[in-house]
């Protein structure tokens, strides 16, 4: 009997991530789902169960401890199971003055942003290369430009685009595919984990939803298309921070995330 393609989705308890866990379960996939809140992914687990007929695996795992990822890729390795999909998109952002943000939160950040991206890509790249499967790491439009008073974050995702695009072009040829998905604000759990809502860049603005951004991602990786920006506005954005000097870039930006009172 032919088996199921098996993807891992980490951040898979809430907005984009749980959103794209009901996209590959549409497509026929088994699911494993990582994230610390375990309540929350049991009950998305028994719902994609019921709805789509598939099987999901539920896994805590707090990706921004140094051993997390390595944990992670221990126990699916014991179970046997073979990924045929990597879905990096556990992720948040640490927002305000540079001077006044807490450098244990900036770390944690960058281990569960980075460093977590790069060891499960390593320790799955086997799989993948065994199956021709499909990686989809999910960046941000803050990846193209500094972002002051989000300094870390954006740089985290300038990582992330940076990484996916040089490994995809390693990767031409074994039939693996690198997708960076660069979406821009997007209702979710990430603005009041960061407390961003009074910035320009998000007050009064209606965002696109989860779901929306996670359809397109999906389609996005499916292509094996390595960078895509969901959002006609988003991708203009994107294109003029070319020919835009990155000064003035920096400038837009300050603008949009200053905190406001
Ligand atoms: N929303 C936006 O405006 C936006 C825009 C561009 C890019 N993104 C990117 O999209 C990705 C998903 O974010 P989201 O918008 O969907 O935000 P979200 O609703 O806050 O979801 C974040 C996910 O990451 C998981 N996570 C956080 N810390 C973790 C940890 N230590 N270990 C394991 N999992 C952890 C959370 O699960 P637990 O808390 O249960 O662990 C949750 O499932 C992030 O990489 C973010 O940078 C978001």
């Amino acid at each position: 009997m032919k088996s199921n393609p098996v993807v891992l989705i980490t951040g898979a308890s809430g907005g984009i991530g749980k959103a794209l866990c009901e996209e590959f379960a549409k497509d026929g996939y088994d699911l494993i789902l990582a994230a610390r809140s375990i309540d929350k992914m049991q009950a998305h687990a028994a719902n994609l169960q019921q709805r789509f007929n598939t099987r999901v695996t539920v896994i805590g795992a707090d990706l921004e401890s140094p051993k997390g990822a390595e944990q992670l890729h221990a126990e699916i390795k014991k179970s046997g199971k073979v990924l045929t999909a990597l879905v990096n998109n556990a992720g948040y952002g640490v927002y305000g003055e540079f001077e006044n943000s807490e450098l244990g939160s900036e770390l944690a950040m960058m281990q569960l942003n980075m460093n977590t991206v790069v060891a499960l890509t390593k320790f799955f790249l086997p799989d993948l290369l065994a199956t021709r499967g499909k990686i989809l790491n999910n960046a941000s439009t803050a990846a193209f430009q500094p972002g002051p008073y989000m300094a870390v974050y954006c740089a985290t995702k300038s990582f992330v685009l940076s990484f996916s695009e040089a490994i995809a072009s390693e990767l031409e040829g074994t039939g693996v595919t690198v997708t960076a998905l660069c979406p821009g604000p997007t209702a979710s759990g990430f603005q009041d984990k960061a407390a961003l809502g009074n910035s320009a860049l998000i007050k009064g603005k209606k965002l696109p939803k989860s779901e929306e951004v996670a359809a397109l991602g999906y389609r996005a990786m499916q292509r094996g298309q390595r960078v895509y920006i969901p959002g006609a506005v988003n991708w203009v954005m994107a294109q003029s921070i070319r020919f835009t000097p990155r000064d003035l870039a920096t400038k837009v930006v300050k603008m949009l995330l200053k905190p406001v009172a």
